[in-house]
C-alpha cells in the first residue's frame, strides 16, 4: 500500500500544482520565464487531464497530465509528471505511473508513451526503473538544443 490516493485536480489548487515543479531541472529550462506552466496546467484541469496524488493528510504529493490516446491516437500519453520536493523518493512517482498505466489499460492501450528531455538524467533513470524503453530521440523538439527521448512501455511487461 502506497498510502496515496488519486484525485482529479481542481482549479482552486492550481498554484500548489505549479509549486511541485519549482526548482526542478524542467522548471529551470522550460518554465522559469512567464506563466507558461500555469496556463498549461489550467488548460489541463479544464480538460480533466490533470491528476494528483494526495497524502492521507490531503497534501499534494505529485501531479501528472494524462492525454488519453495522445500518442498518434494509439497510446495514452504522459504529458507531464512531477512529485513535490518533500515527497520525492517516497513512492509518489511510482504511484502516479501505476495509475497512468491503469488508465491506459482501461482505455484499451497496449503501450504507454512519454517524452523526457536529454538533460533530465534522473527522470530517464526513473522511467527505465519502471520498465520504459527508448524508441529514439527528437532533436530540438520543444526548445533548440534540447533533445527529447521518446519512451514506451509494453503494458503486459513485468516491471523491473
Ligand atoms: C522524476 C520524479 C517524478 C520521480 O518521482 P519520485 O516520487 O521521486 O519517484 P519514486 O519515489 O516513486 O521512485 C520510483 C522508483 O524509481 C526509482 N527512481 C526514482 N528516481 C530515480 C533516479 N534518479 N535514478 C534511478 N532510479 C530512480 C526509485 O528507486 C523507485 O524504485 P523503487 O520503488 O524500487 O525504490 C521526480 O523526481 C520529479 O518530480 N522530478 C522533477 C520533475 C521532473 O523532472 N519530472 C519528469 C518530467 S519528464
Amino acid at each position: 500500500m502506497s498510502g496515496f490516493t488519486l484525485s482529479v485536480c481542481s482549479i482552486s489548487r492550481l498554484e500548489e500544482y505549479v509549486d511541485v515543479f519549482r526548482g526542478s531541472s524542467i522548471w529551470d529550462r522550460y518554465f522559469s520565464d512567464g506563466n507558461r506552466l500555469q496556463r498549461s496546467l489550467r488548460k489541463a484541469v479544464e480538460r480533466e487531464e490533470l491528476w494528483c496524488a494526495l497524502t492521507p493528510a490531503g497534501k499534494i504529493a505529485g501531479v501528472m497530465r494524462v492525454v488519453p490516446n495522445g500518442f498518434c491516437g494509439l497510446y495514452h500519453y504522459l504529458s507531464l509528471i512531477g512529485t513535490s520536493p518533500l515527497a520525492r523518493g517516497t513512492g509518489a512517482g511510482r504511484f502516479l505511473m501505476g495509475e497512468f498505466e491503469s488508465m491506459a489499460r482501461e482505455g484499451g492501450s497496449v503501450r504507454t508513451c512519454l517524452l523526457v528531455s536529454d538533460f533530465n538524467v534522473q527522470a530517464i533513470d526513473f522511467y527505465k526503473a519502471l520498465g520504459y524503453w527508448e524508441l529514439g530521440i527528437i532533436p530540438d523538439a520543444v526548445k533548440s538544443g534540447i533533445s527529447e527521448h521518446v519512451m514506451l512501455k509494453e503494458l503486459d511487461s513485468v516491471e523491473a
